[in-house]
């Protein structure tokens, strides 16, 4: 379905093999590269996003809305994708009115912006303070924090079924976490040869079970886990030692990864090789998604 409207799902992203990480010894391991699905609209965005356009234009909306931070990822993307599919977008922004690169590259691509307050942008999180957010702009495809919702498993699904043709036996997937969106569409949609285990990009004692409630029963405890990452404390600023493995892994692998998601869920892998706690009979698949444009936001060039 999404690859006959979106023609960046016809052919799959590739699995390109990582040699010479920290621990890793003789095991393989693969990046599957989401990032490059686009070169605008690449990465984990794009598959949540291009399930909302088609909910949109089915339910016949041509405007957009949604919410995020002032170096979103996901309000680049929709600002982007907006503007290539013809639809209007309005970008509701936490905060005090700043400008960063990415809310001047939404602008760019025709996004109108306003500022929320943080105290109202709490409203966000349910379907009535999210609609109450949006009620002044008039009707419009509401879309939540990050792309989540069933449309955005919706276009991880095709991910999903990718990813079962691209590899055989057993395979451990590793999928960076925010909301849990890509995570929880990918656990119900891979076949159970997958073993999915999500990294989270941040502190949130109630990740776990918000995951849960967006999984089928059958799926409570299996097939998944959540793991914590090195420096999921610590929101803003990206720690010295990450940056410096950032730094390495594109230095020896010649991949840009973005600061906050893949560097954490790297790190934390490597940590993994190096204690030994992932079973040798899987295959290894790390899932990039994307988010370079956020790099700006750390004092880094936007890719390698
Ligand atoms: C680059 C990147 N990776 C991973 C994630 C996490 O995705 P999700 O919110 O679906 O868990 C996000 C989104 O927040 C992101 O921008």
């Amino acid at each position: 379905m999404i690859a006959s409207l979106f023609p960046e799902f016809l052919a799959p992203t590739p699995l390109q093999e990582l040699r010479g990480l920290t621990g890793q010894g003789s095991r393989r391991v693969f990046m599957k590269r989401e990032d490059l699905r686009d070169p605008e609209l690449g990465g984990n965005k794009w598959c949540k996003l291009a399930g909302h356009l088609i909910a949109a234009r089915a339910a016949g909306y041509t405007r957009l809305i949604s919410v995020g931070g002032a170096w979103s990822n996901h309000l680049h993307a929709l600002a982007l994708a907006g503007r290539r599919f013809g639809f209007s977008t309005i970008g509701l922004v936490r905060g005090e009115p700043v400008m960063t690169a990415t809310l001047q590259d939404a602008i760019d691509a025709g996004m109108t912006i306003q500022f929320v307050s943080r105290e109202n942008y709490r409203q966000r999180n349910t379907d009535e303070g999210l609609a109450g957010l949006a009620k002044p702009y008039g009707p419009a495809w509401l879309i939540p924090e990050g792309g989540s919702g069933l449309p955005g498993h919706a276009g991880v699904a095709h991910l999903a079924a990718e990813l079962a043709q691209q590899v055989t036996g057993d395979v451990l997937l590793a999928v960076p976490v925010g909301s849990g969106t890509t995570f929880a569409g990918l656990i119900k949609a891979l076949p159970s040869r997958f073993q999915v285990w999500g990294f989270q990009a941040f502190h949130d004692d109630t990740l776990a079970s918000r995951i849960a409630d967006q999984l089928p029963e059958m799926h409570a405890g299996a097939g998944w886990r959540l793991h914590e990452t090195p420096g999921m404390r610590s929101h803003r600023r990206l720690p010295f030692v990450l940056e410096d493995q950032l730094k390495s892994f594109e230095a020896e692998q010649g991949i840009a990864l973005d600061p906050v998601y893949t560097v954490r869920m790297m790190a934390a892998l490597q940590q993994m090789f190096e204690s030994r706690v992932i079973p040798r009979e899987y295959t290894i698949l790390a899932l990039h998604t994307g988010g370079l444009q956020g790099r700006r936001g750390h004092g880094l060039a936007k890719a390698a």
